[in-house]
């Protein structure tokens, strides 16, 4: 075994010397790395179970890390590279991988320390300066000791008009078991209706806000999954809270043995710039389902047609399925159906680890062209993840055991300009 490794390690020399590069070092190939894509979730007191501060903690965790990157199980970035660029992303390319594997089968050279004094990663609450307002969970939830729990809290918001909000950043009140917040927007009343009702703050939810607060265009303000970075919208886009509405915080904490109180709260920050265009998050949404029990490859689909008339942009995208979804890709075709564009694609779906990708830049979405989701789902005892043994039947639904095939697109409209009060979509909008 030893001498494998030797082998091993003369090859990595033998390789790197034949291609004239120098032998990755920690302070001149693996800090970028690590600060780049690890330290966002690796950093005291966040989502990862342990810390990268340094050196000395790449060394501590060496055999798992080159283990999780020779699997590619972390990072745990799901859009396939090719399928749309997003903002932010923290997923290796084959030569980071490399490199970081390199350097652990050659022994961990230091390179030089001193030119990277402190590479622990601030852990600051907010990443754009202090927010306009923060709201919060009204009541402290004492999450119990279970594996996966999702709740929905219901935070009252008073504004009498219109709040345009240009950014939003969640901050976990327990990161240790807080896995991913959405948050909706509900001027039903549904919300309050459902909320305490089984003597807890909030409500239970799985897919959704709830029964009765409809997935319709607009009614999503953001949300967080670890890792991410806050971001604001383009100038002159903002996302309405209509007067009154209340923010439905849905929680996914998965607290496993260490159970504790939660207080999560999320700050606003206003559109300071005046706003022309409202983003809206249209759900692209496929409700015939039909999934057969034992069925390991069920492939549905739907389209939606951007209206002539109304170019659009998309800024933001949320793939969403439930626990049978093994793969999920947006595509746009022209109008002419001759060339299509992959929005994104995610061919290794983990509900844990979904999130909203902003694309780098905003992608024209120009009118009379169809946006096409594609959902493919294992109903088999082969996913591991599947809820239901016996298996079953599995239609659209709320629930854990139920399914969904949508994606939420973040657009604008270039022709709204709510300076000058044209105002496309009023209807359909609700707003
Ligand atoms: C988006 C957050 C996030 C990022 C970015 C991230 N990790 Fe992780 N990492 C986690 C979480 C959470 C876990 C705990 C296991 C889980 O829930 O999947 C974990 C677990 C691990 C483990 C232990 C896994 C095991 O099976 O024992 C290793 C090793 C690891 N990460 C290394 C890395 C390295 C190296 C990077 C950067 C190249 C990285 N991670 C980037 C969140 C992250």
């Amino acid at each position: 075994m030893k001498q494998m490794q030797l082998g091993a390690i003369a090859f990595c020399f033998a390789a790197f010397a034949a291609n004239g590069l120098a032998q990755p070092t920690f302070s001149g190939d693996v800090v970028p790395i690590i600060q780049q894509k690890c330290q966002q979730c690796h950093r005291d007191g966040d989502v990862a179970p342990f810390a990268i501060n340094g050196y000395d903690d790449m060394v501590t965790w060496s055999e798992d890390i080159a283990r999780v990157l020779k699997a590619k199980i972390m990072p745990p970035w799901k859009p396939v590279a090719g399928h749309g660029t997003f903002k932010d992303a923290f997923n290796l390319t084959d030569a980071e991988r490399n490199t970081m594997l390199s350097w652990i089968s050659s022994g961990m050279p230091t390179g030089d320390l001193a030119a990277v004094p402190d590479i622990t990663p601030p852990t600051g609450t907010w990443q754009l300066g202090d927010p306009d307002m923060v709201i919060q969970m009204p009541q402290v939830f004492d999450v119990p000791r279970t594996k996966d729990l999702y709740r929905c809290f219901v935070i009252p918001t008073d504004f009498d008009t219109n709040q345009f909000i240009s950014a939003v950043q969640v901050v976990p009140g327990n990161r240790q078991i807080v896995h991913h917040v959405i948050l909706y927007i509900d001027t039903t009343g549904n919300a309050d209706k459902l909320d305490g009702k089984d003597g807890q703050p909030g409500y239970t939810c799985f897919g959704s806000a709830g029964d009765g607060i409809a997935t319709t265009a607009g009614n999503i303000l953001g949300g967080w999954v670890p890792g991410q970075r806050v971001r604001a919208l383009p100038d002159g886009v903002a996302v309405a809270l209509p007067p009154q509405a209340r923010v439905v915080m849905q929680v996914h904490y998965y607290p496993g043995g260490k159970p504790g109180p939660d207080q999560t709260k999320v700050g606003l920050y206003f559109a300071k710039a005046p706003v022309e265009r409202r983003l809206v998050f249209f759900p692209i949404l496929q409700q015939k389902l039909n999934i057969q029990p034992g069925d390991a490859n069920a492939v549905r689909s739907t389209s939606f047609q951007i209206p002539i008339f109304f170019d659009a942009k998309a800024i933001t995208i949320a793939p969403h399925m439930h626990l049978l979804g093994r793969k999920i890709s947006v595509d746009l075709e022209s109008l002419d159906k001759k060339t299509t564009t992959p929005m994104i694609y995610i061919d290794d779906w983990d509900f844990n680890w979904q999130g909203f990708y902003n694309w780098t830049e905003p992608m024209a979405l120009p009118a009379g062209s169809t946006i096409k989701l594609t959902c493919t789902y294992d109903n088999t005892t082969n996913n591991p993840k599947n809820p239901s043994n016996p298996l079953k039947l599995v239609n659209w639904g709320e629930g854990t055991e139920d399914e969904m095939c949508v994606a939420f697109v973040g657009v604008t409209f270039d022709n709204e300009n709510l300076v000058k009060s044209i105002i496309p979509f009023n209807k359909q909008t609700g707003r």
